[in-house]
């Protein structure tokens, strides 16, 4: 089964990772196994847009390499990746006129001929795909005219679409409401394909993650179970923030509570 492994990784984004004043990262190890959910948590600017660019094979890292199904991702044409790893990216992609159906039809490209179109196969695809994220009736609005949280769903169902062996998420539910932010996680969990996601909000990736790994100045500092990371210590050396963390009372899962003194 097809997994991610970034060994070693270094990158900066001037191409000096040498040179210490300037951000990089250092020394990056993580691993997402076949339908594992893995979540990648930090604060601003520590680097976990970086990471995920090199594990999409968006930058090419300086040191280290990175491989998908035990093949040098760089060795490989991007079409490649293209055929196994999807994306859902923090900013919505340029869709000028395009329709929703369009704009999720782009799932497909990948696996298509440059002037192949759309096959009865390709159009089912997109169709199972905006029902898995509630927006079946949405096919010909404008992309341009959806909100926020209806646009991270397209573009989400374009992931589906793409039926990738991993998927990649840059913090997905920050446009999200409560509501979409579960079904959006409960949705990508239920797929049981390796995902690799960027959470902001510790409660939802203690919730949804089956490993964590902690990333802070370019450097990973740590991974392991939701249990074995998210402890006090280091949310107040990671985050510089008090909080008190005890088990959800439904769930068990580590439930985390800021504590916010005026
Ligand atoms: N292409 C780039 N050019 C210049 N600086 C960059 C570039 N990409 C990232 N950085 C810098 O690298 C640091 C880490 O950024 P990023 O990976 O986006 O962090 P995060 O996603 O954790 O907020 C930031 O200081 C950011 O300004
Ligand atoms: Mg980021």
């Amino acid at each position: 089964m097809p997994t991610l492994d970034l060994h070693h990784l270094a990158w900066s984004p001037l191409g000096h990772s040498h040179c210490h004043h300037q951000f990089q990262l250092r020394d990056a190890s993580l691993q997402v196994g076949a339908g594992e959910f893995v979540g990648l948590i930090g604060p601003n600017g520590s680097g976990k847009t970086s990471l995920l660019r090199c594990a999409y094979r968006f930058s090419k890292p300086e040191q280290g390499e990175v491989r998908f199904d035990h093949q040098n991702v760089w060795k490989q044409p991007s079409r490649w990746c293209a055929q196994r790893i999807a994306v859902v990216l923090q900013e919505f992609p340029d869709a000028f006129g395009l329709r929703v159906d369009e704009v999720v039809a782009m799932g497909r490209t990948p696996h298509k001929g440059l002037f192949d179109g759309d096959t009865q196969h390709d159009r089912q695809l997109v169709q199972q795909a905006l029902d898995s994220v509630g927006l079946l009736g949405f096919e010909d609005h404008a992309f341009a005219t959806l909100s926020g949280g209806e646009k991270q769903r397209v573009i989400l169902a374009r992931a589906l679409a793409q039926q990738p062996q991993l998927l990649i998420l840059d913090e997905p539910t920050n446009h999200l409401d409560p509501r979409y932010q579960l079904e959006l996680l409960k949705l990508v969990k239920r797929l049981q394909i390796g995902t690799l996601a960027s959470i902001h909000d510790l409660n939802l990736a203690a919730a949804f993650c089956d490993r964590l790994y902690v990333i802070n100045h370019g450097r990973i500092i740590t991974s392991g179970t939701p249990h074995e990371v998210l402890t006090t210590e280091l949310l107040r050396e990671v985050f510089g923030v008090e909080a008190l963390i005890d088990a959800h009372p439904l769930s068990g899962y580590p439930r985390i509570t800021w504590i916010t003194q005026p």
